[in-house]
């Protein structure tokens, strides 16, 4: 069944979110907290080894029922059957979205136009295991003999980020392989990787959805051609091997028909890395701890369809998401890992985000009256309180924060640990309480300080607090919980997009810019400037005559 298409403003929920927004929005998280002190206990979900803490909101009891509502008014249900059923939701591509179904078990049966496509998964899964396996083990060889030392991942977008991301967020668990990831057409970028690489011992992977993306296209050519300065043509067999799912324009590239890893048009670019585009992946981290990836994915994706709308993380933190967005205005929502290893994930989740609601036609074709996607930004804690934390504690925005932390560090360090975490608590309690005037007057009496340098220096050192945020608390950082975290903000995207009245899974708005760029690529190239706006002749003029 096709999504329905209700524009979520017009009902009765939405309408009582806003005469509920503009009774309440005055009411600050402290006093939400003074009127009830249990909130935590009420606002907490608790799930595997997950322990989500939404009670630092501007929410009570009425607002999550609100919320609810509209997300029963929107027949999120169905929706969500729709989705894990794999009919055809991505509407505008005509095409299932089944990200799901790549880490589904064995025995699970999943249509696809009538036909169960959890066959040809676990077969390509079986493909992945034992290519990792020959690779790891060194059975499988480069041109001169030599085991595989190097992979380079050769992909943009969704090709590039997710494997990035988790072979970055997992590389404690790495083993021997040292992984490289080439995606930019910037040439400096491929030629920085190649100069560190040797051509006996690397493997390639080209890892396009397409295989017409410009950018892979051009440093998968470029590397090549380095690699034909040592080897031979047959030698590139054994040296790359391709994802994709268009077979025919990766056989012309000369990739050996065994060394293709297929995918299909109902996985996403950006919710790829479950299939064979997490190959580097399996690569860095071995195919059990790989596979672990998808089972913590596919424990969220049973959470997701099964818990009740108000124990379900996914639901809650999108609800939450849209009471910011939709009421308060909030333009953006800032996501702090509280380990370096989760470096990559704002990247990442950026792409998953905002290309998927990134959308303002509903899904009656009409433009949208209300705000969509919401802005995704964020580096890891600690690093980033010495960066940008001043704005979210005293600047004039709204920031939502989703704090993610981790009880147990992996080596051990326990006196790191308590420091980091330390910061971890610390934040969430100074953005919700702040400090008050009287506080800080306190303190300046207890220095000892005169008088009218304290009255001076008072109202800069006021935080008003009333920041929301939700803690995410996890056991530990392991290849499980990364799944399970991951497969979180994608069903939240999914509940936002619901709601929005979007189509999540399409992406016309990355269209323009290459059509343009491949004509005035042409332009280049002929050192003539066609037509354009007097803004990029003149641009387009400094370049040729300065390049
Ligand atoms: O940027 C647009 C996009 O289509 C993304 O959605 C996708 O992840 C990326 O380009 C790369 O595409 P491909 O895997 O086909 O090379």
């Amino acid at each position: 069944m096709a999504l329905n298409t209700t524009n979520p403003t017009g009902t009765e929920a939405w309408k009582n979110l806003q005469k509920h927004f503009d009774a309440v929005h005055g009411t600050t998280i402290q006093d939400l907290f003074k009127q009830d002190n249990s909130r935590a206990e009420k606002f907490n979900i608790q799930w595997n080894d997950f322990l989500v803490d939404y009670s630092k909101n501007n929410i009570s009891q009425e607002t999550v029922s609100l919320l609810l509502e509209l997300a029963n008014s929107i027949g999120l249900k169905n929706a969500i059957a729709d989705y894990f059923g794999g009919e055809l939701i991505n509407q505008t591509e005509n095409r299932a979205v089944l990200h799901t179904a790549l880490r589904a078990p064995e025995s699970a049966v999943i249509n696809v136009d009538g036909e169960n496509v959890i066959p040809e998964v676990y077969e390509v899964k079986n493909k992945i295991k034992n290519f990792t396996e020959e690779v790891i083990s060194g059975q499988r060889k480069g041109y001169t003999g030599k085991a595989f030392t190097d992979i380079v991942n050769i992909g943009i977008g969704g090709s590039d980020l997710g494997p990035v991301m988790a072979v970055e967020a997992l590389q404690f668990y790495k083993n021997h392989l040292n992984t490289h990831f080439v995606s930019n057409v910037d040439g400096d970028h491929v030629n920085e990787i190649i100069k560190k690489l040797n051509p006996e011992t690397t493997l390639f992977l080209i890892v396009s959805k397409t295989f017409t993306t410009q950018e892979t296209l051009s440093n998968s050519e470029t590397i090549r051609e380095w690699f034909l300065k040592s080897a031979s043509q047959e030698d590139v067999a054994k040296h790359f091997v391709a994802v994709s799912t268009n077979i025919q324009k990766v056989t012309e590239f000369g990739i050996n028909p065994d060394n293709i890893f297929p995918m299909w048009d109902w996985v996403g670019g950006r919710f790829s890395l479950w299939s064979a585009v997490g190959l580097s992946i399996a690569l860095a981290i071995g195919f059990d701890n790989y596979n672990q990836l998808l089972t913590g994915a596919n424990e969220m994706d049973e959470h997701f369809k099964s818990a009740e709308f108000d124990k379900n993380i996914p639901v809650i933190l999108a609800l939450l998401s849209i009471w910011y967005n939709n009421f308060y205005g909030a333009e953006s929502e800032a996501l702090i890992p509280y380990t370096q290893y989760l470096s990559k994930l704002a990247p990442y989740l950026q792409q998953a985000t905002m290309e998927s609601n990134g959308k303002s036609v509903g899904r009656d074709g009409k433009p949208v009256n209300y705000q969509t996607g919401t802005i995704i930004w964020g580096e890891p804690g600690t690093n980033s309180q010495h960066a940008f934390f001043q704005l979210i504690h005293q600047g004039t925005k709204i920031i939502p924060t989703d704090f993610i932390g981790f009880v147990k560090p992996l080596y051990g360090n326990k006196d790191h640990h308590n420091k980091l975490m330390s910061n971890f608590f610390a934040q969430t309690e100074a953005l919700m309480n702040g400090k008050t005037a009287e506080q800080v007057q306190a303190e300046f009496d207890k220095q000892g300080l005169a008088a009218d340098k304290a009255s001076y220096l008072l109202p800069f050192k006021v935080f008003t607090g009333n920041k929301p945020t939700n803690t995410i608390l996890v056991q530990k950082l392991t290849p499980k919980s990364l799944g399970s975290l991951i497969a979180l903000y994608e069903h939240k995207i999914f509940v936002q997009g619901v709601i929005w009245n979007i189509f999540s899974f399409d992406q016309w708005g990355v269209e323009l810019g290459k059509q343009l760029a491949n004509s005035i690529l042409d332009e280049i190239n002929s050192n003539t400037v066609k037509n354009h706006d007097s803004s990029t002749s003149f641009l387009l003029n400094h370049f040729l005559k300065n390049k």
